[in-house]
């Protein structure tokens, strides 16, 4: 699998995103569609992104019954993008019916990946109000370990749970970590950060980059300078 950045693209409407991406000119950067986006536009979006030749990372997060999960997926599935997502804290029963949902007819499906534990959540809240009691290291692998015994083909984590996600799991299951900073960038919002060419050392096979890329002065040179440093 080659390394690759996903630009995730926040916007609230079909206007700003197309907008951005016209910028790209020739470029098709991987585009990530979150639920800010897709509850706005609906699947219209997706199938607009689609046409204009970019690669989809769907990042919906579904967690809901087995039986609802895989038939929202074989939905997702017939929009033809490349990954989709849930939380593994569905169970791994969730995640085979997610799997099954999500194969077509010729058995080609887009990749699945589960969310293990949101890195907005901390130890102390997932201890005190989540009643889960051991390290969250241990959770993350574990729910890892769950994910890729379900059949699925990897995990969003952060890049710098992206080392022991590989130790555990095999170098061939997929890391895909949001988390991305210029060493002379802004933080913004996000705490557990490391820069592409850490994040490429540690084993992220994807990277998954919002701001320091759609908030830049110049979006395409920033994207490039994430390539170089990530893909080399
Ligand atoms: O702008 P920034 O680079 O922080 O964007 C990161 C993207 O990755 C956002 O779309 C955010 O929702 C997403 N994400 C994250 N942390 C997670 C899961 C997803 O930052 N654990």
């Amino acid at each position: 699998m080659n390394r690759e950045v996903i630009i995730a693209c926040d916007f609230s409407s079909a206007a700003q995103l197309t907008e951005f991406l016209d910028r790209f000119g020739e470029e098709r950067p991987f585009v990530k569609i979150g639920m800010e986006l897709f509850y706005a536009e609906g699947p219209a979006i997706v199938r607009e992104v689609k046409r204009r030749g970019h690669k989809i990372f769907l990042d919906l997060k579904l967690h809901d019954i087995p039986n609802t999960v895989k038939k929202a997926m074989a939905v997702l599935s017939n929009l033809d993008v490349d990954i989709v997502n849930l939380h593994a804290a569905g169970t791994a029963e969730m995640m085979t019916a997610a799997l099954e949902g999500l194969t077509r007819p010729d058995g080609s499906r887009p990749l699945l990946i589960a969310v293990t534990q949101l890195t907005s959540t901390s130890e102390q809240r997932m201890r005190d109000e989540l009643l889960i009691d051991h390290p969250i290291d241990e959770v993350i692998v574990h729910y890892a370990q769950n994910t890729q015994a379900a059949g699925l083909d990897g995990v969003v984590c952060s890049p710098l749970e992206a080392g022991m996600v590989k130790e555990a799991c095999g170098k061939e299951f997929l890391t895909v970590t949001p988390g991305v900073r210029f060493a002379d960038g802004d933080a913004g919002d996000q705490v557990r950060i490391t820069t592409p060419a850490r994040a490429r050392e540690i084993g992220s096979d994807f990277i998954v980059v919002g701001r320091p890329i759609t908030a830049a002065a110049d979006p395409l040179a920033a994207y490039r300078r994430c390539v170089a440093e990530f893909c080399g």
